[in-house]
């Protein structure tokens, strides 16, 4: 018998192509390869060949042939760390982290209770990621069940792979947006039962932070995590001076605003971090030793005034590290923006970060934080989620890349000036999906 036979759909890709060897903090540009004329072959989704274009065209005639010219072919952006909820409030003006809560967050994650404007949101903010060239996100969602069934539901129709899950809040928030330690527990349990694992999407076990929960929330998820440990964890530490001297308040037992994490099980390798800048000695040694990994929020840190990250020494200890939007107290929707803020960051602290690290954080860095291979990588075996970038988007981008010397000469302008019209196209498993 015959069976059934599946079409096998093989496409190749060719144009410029950047791929890593290995994380370019640890072995320099060198880690990076360039190939002028390169080529990914496309097999139903997912990447099955990649190397120069003859080579590919040789070892694939019956495959059909897309030609992007001198286009940059890249993994899909991934970002670790942003609230699809904050869509319509990004570049809200004038406050700190607790007051800008307050007075822009919390009334427009109220209007999450319905769950046509959480569906509207939804979707509206993928199309926003991916004519950004941002093919996977790790997103908080607000306190309504719905709010989470609205944004994996929105993934699948796009094919998406997402992380996502409720934020739980106890205390410190309105009435609207708090439910409770039990409440916390069996909702994200429920959701995670119904979407973890579920075609793309993953359910990521979500505490706020430390000045929303009550100690016995925190408790509360540290058990469903550690009856789930396959899950990510998702929350955020020591972004605001002001902020850390809250939770001292709220947790006078605590050695430090880790270990009212830890104290509760939310420590661990699969933890994501989100800011992770005013850390005391012990915590980095702690985030270290567990694995964790930390989230990079650049253009969040200068928006609400935060504070400088320390890519270099965390990254030079040995930390796990992604790189992320944070919108909307971060204020693009645009992983090159973002590239191009933690540059500034980090020239503020004496570090002039290169392009392939800017661009290994914004893929394989922060897919790696999501511990995540399949993504953020152009290799064989990997989900084909890529993009194409124009390197010469704008008059002012163009007339500097003319002059490059090198791949990095003719990308940083993009990098430090470009947006979704650097994006030409932005495929996910292959499928074309700019909006
Ligand atoms: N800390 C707790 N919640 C948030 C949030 O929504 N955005 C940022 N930037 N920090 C937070
Ligand atoms: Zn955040």
């Amino acid at each position: 018998m015959r069976g059934k036979e599946i079409a096998m759909t093989s496409k190749l890709h060719l144009g410029q192509l950047i791929r890593f060897r290995a994380n370019p903090f640890h072995e320099g540009d060198e880690a990076a390869e360039h190939v002028t004329s390169g080529a990914i072959l496309v097999v139903d989704g997912k990447i099955g060949d990649i190397g120069g274009a003859d080579a590919l065209r040789k070892r694939h005639p019956e495959a059909k042939v897309e030609d992007h010219g001198n286009g940059l072919i890249l993994p899909g952006f991934v970002d670790a760390h942003a609230h699809y909820p904050q869509t319509a409030m990004i570049a809200s003006w004038g406050k700190r982290l607790i007051d800008w809560l307050n007075t822009y967050t919390f009334p427009e994650e109220s209007r999450f209770s319905d769950p046509s404007y959480a569906q509207k949101i939804a979707g509206r903010y993928l199309d926003l990621l991916l004519a950004h060239g941002t093919t996977t996100v790790c997103t908080y969602c607000t306190i309504h069940p719905a709010s989470v069934d609205a944004i994996f539901e929105a993934a699948a129709v796009r094919g998406m792979r997402v992380f996502a899950g409720k934020t739980c809040m106890d205390r410190n928030a309105p009435d609207t947006l708090r439910d409770n330690a039990q409440s916390a527990y069996d909702d994200s349990k429920a959701l995670l039962d119904r979407w973890h694992g579920r075609g793309r999407a993953s359910y990521v076990i979500t505490p706020r932070f430390s000045p929303t929960s009550t100690p016995e929330q925190l408790a509360a998820l540290g058990t469903l995590w550690a009856e789930h440990p396959d899950c990510l964890m998702q929350t955020h530490l020591s972004e605001q001076t002001e902020e850390i001297a809250w939770v001292k308040g709220l947790y006078p037992e605590a050695r430090d605003y880790l270990d009212t994490y830890e104290e509760h099980g939310l420590l661990g390798a699969g933890g994501l971090y989100g800011h992770a800048i005013h850390l005391e000695p012990r915590e980095r040694d702690r985030l270290r030793e567990v694995g964790a990994a930390l989230v990079h929020c650049p253009t969040s840190n200068t928006f609400i005034g935060s504070g400088l990250f320390d890519m270099d020494g965390l990254m030079a200890d040995g930390h796990r590290i992604g790189l992320a939007t944070d919108t909307g107290g971060g204020s693009s929707f645009s992983m090159l923006r973002t590239m191009a803020a933690a540059y500034e960051v980090a020239q503020l602290r004496g570090r002039a970060l290169h392009p392939a690290e800017l661009l290994w954080l914004a893929t394989e860095g922060s897919a790696r934080a999501l511990r995540q291979d399949s993504i953020g990588r152009l290799e064989p075996g990997a989900e084909a989620d890529f993009v194409v970038l124009d390197l010469a988007s704008t008059p002012a981008i163009a007339q500097r890349s003319a002059v490059a010397e090198t791949v990095w000469e003719a990308l940083f302008p993009t990098i430090m000036m470009g947006d979704d019209r650097a994006i030409r196209e932005t495929y996910v498993m292959g499928k074309p999906s700019k909006p």
